[in-house]
């Protein structure tokens, strides 16, 4: 059940199960994100990675530069309606945002702190922020408030009331284009709702699942093989899977794909339409499609349709 001081969610998504506990953790949660000295040598913040402008991810390069000028192995997916998620990361390999956060603070290739306790210790002798832990939580800094903070902020990211949710919720044709509604209908025929999927009422278009549509297939390296779903699990037919991701907001997070293959909404469509890759392990719904030249343009005019009406406000730079 959430409070009653819970922001309604936007139109098209569900109340988040979490509830917010206040507006000043959030605030502080986004001055962490944008703050650079959350890593090691302060020269990458969380919107480093993540930049709100780029649909928080980085649409000018397949995957995030490491510390050692190496790639990171995946794209860094969009945060927006991350709250919503049941498990995070393309492997599902975190359970929760709290617990997710020390991934990137910790990794060496990301902001590269030593341990929790140097990065908590170093934010502690900065006056600001413990002024700013005691205001809002009562402590200095620790690893709770911390936390608590970044996660807050990350839960108000929540967007949806796109054109499409106008139309298929409201029945307002107002702005939903008849490209876009034809599309709408091919993404039901061509099966692509069966992963990403609408729920009754609401709509994620998400399973939260895991499935192999090939994507990693295509160009099997031994050596750079990524096993996606196999790596949390060690399950063998969890090789290559990865999360289906939300097609919320689609048209803001380029690049696609775990590993940012594809730079745009097209190429996307052509590979779905083709049948995917020649991977034994490929999901048996990635198939031929033979879909339309038309029907592929309506089916990325439909992905665009699903850009929420909030995200400019909630992509401003400044808290
Ligand atoms: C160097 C780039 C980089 C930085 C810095 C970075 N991230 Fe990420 N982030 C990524 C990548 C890449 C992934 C995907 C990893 C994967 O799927 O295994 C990711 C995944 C995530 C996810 C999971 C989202 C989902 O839907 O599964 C969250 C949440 C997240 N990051 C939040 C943060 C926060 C908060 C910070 C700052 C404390 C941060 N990130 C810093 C690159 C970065
Ligand atoms: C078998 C389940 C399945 C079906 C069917 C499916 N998808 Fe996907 N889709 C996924 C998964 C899993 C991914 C992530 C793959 C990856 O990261 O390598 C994905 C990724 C995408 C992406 C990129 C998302 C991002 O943020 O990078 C788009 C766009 C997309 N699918 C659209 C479609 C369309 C359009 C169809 C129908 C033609 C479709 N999908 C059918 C499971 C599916």
């Amino acid at each position: 059940m959430h409070a009653p001081d819970t922001p309604q969610p936007p139109m098209g998504l569900p109340p988040l199960a979490d509830r917010l506990s206040s507006g000043a953790a959030a605030g502080l949660g986004r001055k962490l994100f944008f703050d650079r000295r959350l890593s090691v040598d302060s020269s990458v913040s969380c919107a480093t990675c993540h930049v709100p402008i780029q649909g928080f991810t980085q649409y000018n390069i397949t995957t995030p530069i490491g510390r050692s000028g190496q790639p990171l192995q995946r794209n860094a997916p969009t945060l927006y309606n991350v709250g919503y998620r049941p498990h995070l990361l393309a492997d599902g390999g975190a359970a929760n945002l709290a617990e997710q956060i020390w991934g990137p603070l910790l990794n060496p290739q990301e902001m590269g702190n030593h341990s929790q306790d140097d990065l908590i210790g170093r934010l502690n002798q900065l006056t600001e922020y413990q002024l700013a832990f005691t205001q809002v939580f009562g402590t200095e800094v620790t690893q709770a408030a911390l936390e608590q903070a970044l996660r807050e902020f990350e839960l108000t990211l929540a967007s949806a009331d796109s054109p499409f949710d106008r139309w298929y919720f409201e029945g307002d044709d107002t702005q939903m284009s008849a490209a876009a509604k034809r599309g709408f209908f091919t993404f039901m025929a061509a099966d692509c709702e069966k992963c990403h999927q609408m729920q009754p009422g609401f709509a994620h278009f998400t399973d939260e699942g895991f499935h192999n549509t090939g994507v990693e297939g295509r160009s099997i390296s031994p050596a750079g093989a990524d096993a996606g779903r196999a790596t949390a699990t060690g399950i063998l037919t969890d090789t290559r899977a990865f999360r289906t991701p939300t097609l919320r907001n689609i048209a803001l997070t380029a690049p696609y794909m775990h590993n940012g293959t594809f730079e745009n909404l097209l190429p996307v469509v052509e590979y779905y339409n083709q049948g995917g890759s020649k991977d034994p392990l490929q999901h048996e719904l990635i198939r031929p499609l033979d879909l339309t030249a038309d029907e592929r343009s309506d089916l990325v005019s439909f992905l665009t349709s699903l850009t929420g009406s909030n995200v400019a406000q909630l992509s401003r730079i400044k808290p």
